[in-house]
């Protein structure tokens, strides 16, 4: 997924999220309910001088998991911890960050569902009652002991909360599912970097950016720092909607917001499969993508804004999606499961 413009972040990326990243709830737009009730639940943890409850962070990429674990920290003025569920091999390496753990202490495990189920086990006590079981000793002499952990917060990120055994879901007291965002939510991502970058956006510019973004604030960013690029070497140093319109187009950014694995995913599904029903492995293998790309990033924005449904037979394009192609839809009643 190289050339996608969701994909997982670049160097440049690197740098430029830790200057453009909100650090505080009132900084992040949108997600009211999750962050209103956030607010309250942090608010009541520092009044009664307690860990916050461990928190679960669900939704598709670039929608602000990562950022929203770092925000948790920040407003708890709490120290964050950072581990992710595929670098954990070992029941020792989680062992070892548990027990490194300073009180009040914000752990926060991305893609948490990636971690072993076996590693997994060991969280529910740590989880439950700040303690875990280590084995020590070897054949036949082993024994259990149980190490005390100083009270933590455990903040879990992950795409796929059904991946998630329902004894770790269960752990969490706080549970949010994050929403793609509103095209207002987006255009102000879009001027607050801006502003974090000293760059000025016309309003009309900021709308513009925010149609094209596949309602993920990580895409709107990325279109921003193109377009402000472009702005700079052939514009006039603001970003309006000549040089926005402009630069879209040479990114090939279509307008109805698609970005190109999607729009294969959609043309695969209707040329390929005459729409569906088709199983979601054969559309992958059509294109050359990993499942869990289609299932984790393509599929929920396409399903979520009606470009395919969800059958029990496969998936299935539907009208809205033949339109996006410019493909007439006149065999809409097969289409139906
Ligand atoms: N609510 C928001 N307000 C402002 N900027 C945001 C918001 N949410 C996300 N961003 C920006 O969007 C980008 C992606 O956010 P983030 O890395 O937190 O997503 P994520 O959900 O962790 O994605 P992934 O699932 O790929 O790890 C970052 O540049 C971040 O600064
Ligand atoms: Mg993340």
């Amino acid at each position: 997924m190289d050339n996608r413009i969701i994909s997982s972040e670049s160097r440049e990326e690197d740098l430029f999220e830790k200057s453009i990243r909100p650090e505080y709830l009132d900084e992040y737009v949108g997600q009211t309910e999750i962050k209103e009730n956030l607010r309250v639940f942090i608010k009541a943890a520092m009044m009664r001088d307690e860990p916050l409850d461990h928190v679960l962070l669900y939704g598709p990429p670039g929608l602000g998991k990562t950022t929203l674990a770092h925000i948790i920290a920040n407003e708890l003025g709490a120290t964050l911890r950072t581990a992710s569920g595929p670098s954990i091999e070992k029941s020792g390496d989680l062992a070892a960050i548990l027990s490194n753990l300073e009180p009040g202490d914000v752990l926060f495990i991305d893609e948490i569902h990636r971690m072993p189920s076996f590693i997994e086990e060991i969280l529910y006590p740590a989880m439950e009652d700040f303690e875990i079981d280590l084995v020590v000793g070897g054949e036949g002499k082993s024994k259990s002991i149980k190490i005390n952990l100083p009270p933590f917060t455990l903040v879990g990120a992950t795409t796929r909360a059904g991946d998630l055994s329902s004894p770790l879901r269960d752990r969490f007291g706080i549970v949010s599912k994050l929403e793609y965002y509103t095209y207002d939510e987006l255009s102000n991502i879009v001027k607050r970097s801006g502003k974090v970058f000293d760059i000025k956006v016309n309003d009309d510019a900021a709308m513009e950016l925010a149609k094209r973004s596949r309602k993920t604030p990580r895409v709107a960013n990325r279109l921003f720092r193109r377009v402000r690029d472009f702005a700079l070497v052939e514009g006039t140093g603001i970003i309006d909607l000549d040089i926005t319109t402009k630069a879209l187009k040479r990114l090939h950014v279509d307008d109805s917001g698609l970005d190109s694995l999607d729009r294969e995913y959609l043309s695969s599904l209707i040329e390929k499969f005459n729409g569906g029903p088709v199983g979601v492995e054969t559309i992958a293998t059509s294109i050359g993508e990993e499942v869990t790309t289609i299932e984790d990033v393509v599929e929920p924005y396409l399903l979520q804004e009606g470009f395919i449904k969800r059958t029990n037979r496969g998936r299935v394009a539907t009208e809205k999606a033949y339109k996006s192609l410019g493909i007439s839809y006149n065999i809409g009643f097969f289409k139906e499961d």
